[in-house]
């Protein structure tokens, strides 16, 4: 017999045949077991609800923005967005290296300093690898530990300090990297260059040491010693470097490291063909270049870090010494002083904080050194709180 159907009738039976055989086999894709357990990133909040103005100082950023002449680079670059960038980013990497007297050559850039510790997790770690970092860490170490099925191991500090003892003990056969904020954030300290060469020379050589220096010039203690001779002294050190703090150029994401050439090939053969923008290349090549601005500001941050750590330590307020651009005042956990209690009055001020809770320190709140004013402002405002009953 043969069955006579239209056309409409053919194609509707076809699609219910799909539907039917689609939907006995449906299941979901599933993202590997690890990545499931990652809390995302919560970057600094810029806004109130209310839709007040306020002074974002949440995310460490530079009140004095960019150099000029970074900004004359970024806009000269506006005619050119149709080009593919220079995906080995030569003119960048040597302006890097002739102001910071390092080899071109061992130098990888990246879509900001957070690619590059993504990067070295992705070519050092496998699933099951352990990779260490301070118990106050910055947040991304643990997300791209755990991105790649590494286990994150947190160091215990001393009273906000690293510890190079307790970071060596945490150290065994399975470890790859150990990552070390010098200074750190959020805790705003640092580790001395006789701690930091001490632990370069007890980690095995073929654990990686990170040492990133987010904050590292805004540094002024005579026994400091930046990652950049550490990575010439060691085979197995790689400085991190950022353009989003001292640089002020956050937004156009630029970073980069310097590093062993065995790390350099291994992070140049994953990443992505163009994985920095060209106005970024532009922009970073003028900033690194510009020596004063990048002074200026870091006198604008010491002066008004240091003026500001006074002013709530005069309140009543414990800060502990911080070397970076932001401080770090402990207000409690609880009571009517309590870190939430002087966040939400801070946030009624118009200033947006970071809240540490998420960090492990729920008494503290980090608050980035701002211009002159915003300082002025948040000073007034903590007093305000602290003589609220
Ligand atoms: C210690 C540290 N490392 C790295 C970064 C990442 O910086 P970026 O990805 O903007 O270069 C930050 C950002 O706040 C940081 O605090």
């Amino acid at each position: 017999m043969v069955i006579q159907m239209s056309e409409a009738t053919a194609v509707q039976a076809v699609r219910s045949l799909g539907a039917t055989a689609s939907s006995e086999q449906m299941s979901t894709p599933v993202p590997n077991p690890w990545v499931s357990e990652i809390a995302p990133y919560k970057g600094g909040e810029g806004k109130l609800d209310n839709g007040m103005r306020v002074l974002k100082l949440s995310s460490n950023e530079n009140p004095m923005g960019a150099s000029p002449r970074a900004v004359e680079a970024f806009r000269r670059h506006a005619d050119r967005l149709g080009v593919y960038p220079d995906g080995s980013a030569a003119a960048l990497r040597g302006a890097i290296a002739s102001v910071h007297d390092i080899d071109a050559d061992r130098i990888v850039c990246g879509a900001g300093s957070d690619e590059i510790i993504g990067l070295l997790c992705q070519a050092f770690c496998a699933p099951g690898d352990e990779i260490v970092h301070t118990q106050y860490a910055f947040a991304m170490y643990r997300i791209y530990a755990l991105a790649v099925g590494a286990v994150p191991v947190a160091a215990p500090e001393q009273n906000l300090h690293a510890d190079v003892d307790a970071i060596l003990a945490c150290v065994t056969a399975k470890t790859k990297i150990v990552f070390v904020a010098n200074p750190n954030n959020p805790t705003g300290t640092y580790l001395p260059e006789t701690e930091i060469r001490r632990l370069a020379d007890r980690l095995p050589t073929n654990v990686l040491l990170v040492v990133d220096g987010a904050y590292a010039e805004y540094m002024r203690a005579d026994d400091y010693e930046d990652g950049f001779a550490l990575v010439e002294a060691y085979p197995n050190v790689v400085a991190t470097r950022t353009f989003s703090k001292i640089h002020g150029l956050a937004a156009l994401r630029l970073g980069y490291a310097y590093a062993p050439a065995v790390v350099v090939d291994a992070l140049n053969r994953i990443r992505g063909p163009f994985n920095v923008n060209a106005p970024a290349l532009a922009a970073g090549e003028a900033a690194v270049q510009d020596k004063s601005y990048a002074e200026a500001c870091a006198i604008q941050n010491e002066v008004w870090r240091d003026w500001l750590a006074k002013e709530l330590r005069n309140l009543g307020v414990a800060v502990p010494d911080g070397h970076a651009n932001f401080v770090l005042p402990e207000f409690g956990e609880t009571g009517q002083h309590s870190a939430a209690a002087a966040d939400a009055f801070l946030r009624s001020s118009g200033v947006i904080a970071r809240r540490m809770e998420s960090y492990g320190l729920p008494g503290h709140l980090r608050i980035t050194v701002g211009s002159s004013s915003d300082n002025v402002v948040v000073a007034r405002a903590v007093a305000e709180f602290m003589a609220g009953a």
